[in-house]
């Protein structure tokens, strides 16, 4: 049987690849940093490496066919030998990247996804690129604000077409485990645009509290932002990527109904999902 390699297996949309892919009964082994701390469903082998030391993923790479891949963090760095080891050693690559344009040869990238879709695409790999659109898990970021009853945050008008993080791993098993994705660039996106204060209005009906929107001002947003991220370039793409969507709300994609046969999960779904991280 086939060996699949899930990196971030940890994270948002990982676990689910992983938890996914074993409930499938596929071989699945998780990429993690540290063992005792990860979390995995039975049956799931875990083996020890850090993106960011790339000579230290020989081992979970050792007879792998498949790698579901995610980059953390804002930059690139290692990427380059990551890629080339994936390639020493698997056949294909799902990698998790964003909403971008595809990065031609000697291009800077405007966002560090480029550059690791760029490098993948020079491999001789079968690759599939996931490119979401927003995450709805990004709005556990509002957990404290809603336990107060308002959520301030910069462009409440802003409306997304925000992904269920579920979505995402069901189309990389998808998309792992059949034939006919080589080459794919799947944008994906959940199935309905909400403004910023519709979803945190939302989420207040899941945790059954009200929960107001208040406009925060975009320089202390911008603030707690560079606090968190330390990344002020990123930073700054995201708040104008926000306040783009007041005008031009976050598209719809069909990707994820034409490739699972089923209809994305709304936000509420989310938020009913996610209803005691909010308590
Ligand atoms: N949020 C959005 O709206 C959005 C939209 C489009 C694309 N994306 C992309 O989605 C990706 C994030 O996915 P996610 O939300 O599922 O992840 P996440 O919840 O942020 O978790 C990050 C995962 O990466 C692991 N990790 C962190 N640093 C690592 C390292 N140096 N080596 C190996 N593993 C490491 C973490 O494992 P540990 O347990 O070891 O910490 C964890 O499993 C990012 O690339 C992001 O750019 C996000």
């Amino acid at each position: 049987m086939s060996r699949i390699l899930v990196t971030g297996a940890t994270g948002n949309v990982g676990k689910h690849v992983v938890s996914q892919l074993a409930g499938a009964g596929l071989q699945v082994r998780a990429l993690v940093r540290d063992p005792d701390r990860a979390k995995l469903p039975e049956g799931v082998e875990a083996v020890n490496g850090d993106l960011s030391v790339p000579e230290t993923l020989e081992p979970a790479l050792k007879d792998v066919e498949s790698v579901f891949l995610i980059w953390p963090g804002f930059a690139a760095e290692t990427a380059r030998d990551v890629v080339a080891a994936i390639a020493a050693h698997a056949r294909r690559v799902v990698y998790l990247s964003a909403d971008v344009e595809d990065l031609a040869d000697g291009e800077s990238p405007t966002l560090f996804h480029q550059e690791v879709e760029r490098l993948i695409r020079h491999t001789g790999l079968s690759w599939t690129f996931l490119r979401p659109v927003g995450f709805a898990a990004n709005t556990l970021g509002w957990a404290d604000q809603v336990r107060q009853g308002v959520v301030r945050w910069p462009y409440g008008e802003a409306r997304r077409s925000l992904i269920h993080e579920k979505d995402i791993a069901a189309v990389a098993v998808h998309v792992l485990t059949s034939a006919g994705h080589g080459g794919g660039k799947y944008v994906l996106s959940g199935p309905e645009q909400l403004s910023q204060a519709e979803q945190a209005r939302i989420i207040g009906e899941a945790v059954g509290r009200e929960v107001r929107w208040a406009e925060l001002p975009l320089d202390v947003a911008r603030e707690q932002l560079l606090a968190a991220w330390g990344d002020a370039r990123f930073v700054d793409g995201a708040l104008a990527g926000w306040g783009a969507f007041v005008d031009t709300p976050e598209r719809i994609t069909d990707t994820v109904p034409k490739l699972l046969g089923r209809p994305a999960l709304t936000f509420r779904q989310w938020a009913t999902d996610h209803a005691t991280d909010f308590r």
